[in-house]
């Protein structure tokens, strides 16, 4: 299973990004269960990791960074909610504050499997870095500055995909949904006023404020101050996730003033500077 003999030690090819999504997969595959809900959480966690796989390239695409740099961002991509899959089998739940932090999780399962083994310790740790803190709730004052590229694309690559799937799931009916999706949050038709005005004052919403699956619905609004790339504005608009986070909150005067504030903000990112600049 760890045959790495052929690597080389450069950066990652194609060939090497194969035979890691192939690991991948197995690593997936071993934590199947006949539970069809468990079944459920983990193949979404699965098909995030495609998505944000198929992201990454978009983003790297588009910002023309060189073919080893868009390898190795996938790599991070392909790794970076590895943890998910053993936080899940030991405790039925993807939220981290009620088990464990599934971001440093998956640096020590990459670690302990030792897929990364062959890479320069230096490469190593560009992967690393970037999945430890791809969760964080902001970006940390790393030293590095490739280091810090790619936590930034990790960091928008996978919250475009989040937003994704969790507007899949509130269009979803209830029994039809991966529960734990919702973190086990009540979908009541309220949402609370500080999740809101944090929201409304450009700041991001941590989990530890969430008391709905209103106020998760808001929080993942409030991502958009943390968007890194304007290729990143681009997809979020492009795929309309601003309306469809909106229209599955409560139609409310506060929550309509909210949607007019956040496309005027969208607009500001959008203008000027091309799309593959750092915002
Ligand atoms: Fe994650």
């Amino acid at each position: 299973m760890n045959d790495l003999s052929y690597w080389r030690d450069e950066t990652v090819t194609e060939r090497d990004l194969g035979f890691l999504q192939s690991w991948f997969s197995r690593y997936c595959r071993s934590f199947y269960t006949g539970n069809e809900e468990d079944r459920k959480n983990l193949l979404l966690k699965e098909d995030h990791t495609r998505h944000v796989c198929e992201n990454m390239r978009r983003i790297t695409k588009d910002m023309s960074l060189e073919s080893s740099k868009g390898l190795l961002a996938e790599t991070i991509a392909l790794f970076h909610d590895i943890g998910r899959f053993p936080q899940y089998a030991e405790y039925k739940t993807f939220r981290d504050g009620s088990s464990v932090n599934h971001a440093t999780l998956g640096t020590e399962v990459l670690c302990r499997e030792g897929i990364l083994k062959t890479l320069q310790e230096s490469e190593q740790q560009i992967i690393l870095q970037p999945i430890k803190f791809h969760n964080a709730y902001a970006v940390p004052d790393l030293r590095d500055d490739d280091t810090l590229l790619f936590l930034k694309l990790i960091r928008d690559a996978d919250k475009l995909d989040i937003w994704r799937v969790f507007i899949e799931y509130l269009a979803l009916p209830e029994k039809e949904r991966a529960s734990a999706v919702g973190l086990g949050l009540p979908h009541i038709p309220e949402y609370s006023e500080d999740v809101l005005s944090c929201v409304l004052s450009r700041r991001m919403a941590s989990l530890s404020m969430l008391n709905t699956v209103n106020d998760f619905i808001l929080m993942q609004l409030s991502w958009v101050y943390d968007l890194n790339f304007k290729i990143s504005f681009i997809l979020f608009r492009e795929r309309s996730y601003l309306k469809k986070l909106i229209s599955a909150l409560p139609s409310t005067e506060a929550i309509g003033k909210l949607s007019l504030f956040l496309e005027e903000y969208l607009k500001e990112r959008l203008q000027g500077a091309p799309s593959h600049h750092e915002l």
